[in-house]
């Protein structure tokens, strides 16, 4: 496999809604909610979006509080000199990140802030109206990533739920994202027309919840589908291809 990543369908439907929130009619609503199964790539898609616009990423820990998530937030910001009193390290947040957007807009760049894993926090107030707090003084676009449980946490928080009209949510591959994939984290040629890979199937998409017994059955049904093994000469194994790496390829 390359290390590359692949702009998705769910890429594309991140950065569009990034673009509408540029339109936005109302600032304040600058917050934007990714959500999705794990493995849908949503890491992936902000570590690209991150590098690509200078913007500031945060992953969330299960035991932030407001004061553990400044002092990341300053360690991003790459401030070591740390006032001793609250005040002072929220106001030197906000002027550093304001000076990053500044210089973004300048270069006609989109600066934001992405906090992923945001369901480990996202049911607690003072983290989150910190976060809020952040947000609204420069109408700063704010990312919140996370799984199931952010969208129904948000609800409880009607003045960041109002902030966040933008919501993207990320779904399994579709045919067309599942063969740009191939194409671009293959180091082999694929050749077309061939059943797709089941290691491949379970990276592009949320593990099958069914019970095992069924789960076989979906997996045969799978049999048809019109992608190429990862090797085109892969030896096959009771009767299905087996993933390159199983078979001794490079
Ligand atoms: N668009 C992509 N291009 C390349 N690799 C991807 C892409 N999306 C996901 N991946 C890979 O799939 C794996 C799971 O993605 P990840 O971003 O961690 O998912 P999530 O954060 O939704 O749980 C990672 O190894 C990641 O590198
Ligand atoms: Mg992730």
């Amino acid at each position: 496999m390359k290390n590359a990543f692949v702009e998705t369908s769910n890429y594309r439907r991140f950065t569009s809604a990034l673009t509408r929130l540029d339109d936005r009619g109302a600032e304040e609503a600058c917050m934007v909610v990714v959500d999705g199964k794990p493995g849908l790539g949503k890491t992936a898609t902000m570590s690209r979006w991150t590098t690509q616009t200078g913007s500031i990423y945060l992953r969330a820990q299960k035991g932030w509080d407001y004061s553990w998530f400044i002092q990341e937030i300053l360690a991003e910001l790459s401030i070591t000199n740390v006032p001793n009193r609250k005040r002072d390290r929220f106001r030197l947040v906000i002027e550093r990140l304001d000076d990053l957007g500044t210089s973004a807009a300048l270069e006609g760049r989109p600066f934001s802030l992405v906090i992923d894993e945001a369901d480990l926090i996202s049911s607690k107030p003072e983290v989150m109206e910190g976060i809020r707090g952040i947000s609204d003084l420069k109408f700063l676009p704010t990312i919140l990533v996370g799984m199931g449980k952010l969208r129904d946490h948000l609800r409880r928080f009607p003045q960041i739920e109002s902030r966040a009209p933008n919501k993207v949510e990320f779904l399994p591959a579709t045919l067309d994202d599942a063969r740009d994939l191939i194409t671009g984290l293959c180091q082999v040629p694929v050749a077309p027309g061939r059943r797709m890979p089941e290691r491949m199937v379970g990276r592009l998409a949320p593990r099958d919840p069914r019970p095992r017994h069924q789960g076989v059955q979906h997996r045969q049904g799978r049999q048809d589908q019109p992608f190429g093994d990862l090797h085109p000469a892969a030896p096959r194994h009771r009767g299905r291809a087996l993933a390159a790496r199983d078979a001794g390829y490079p």
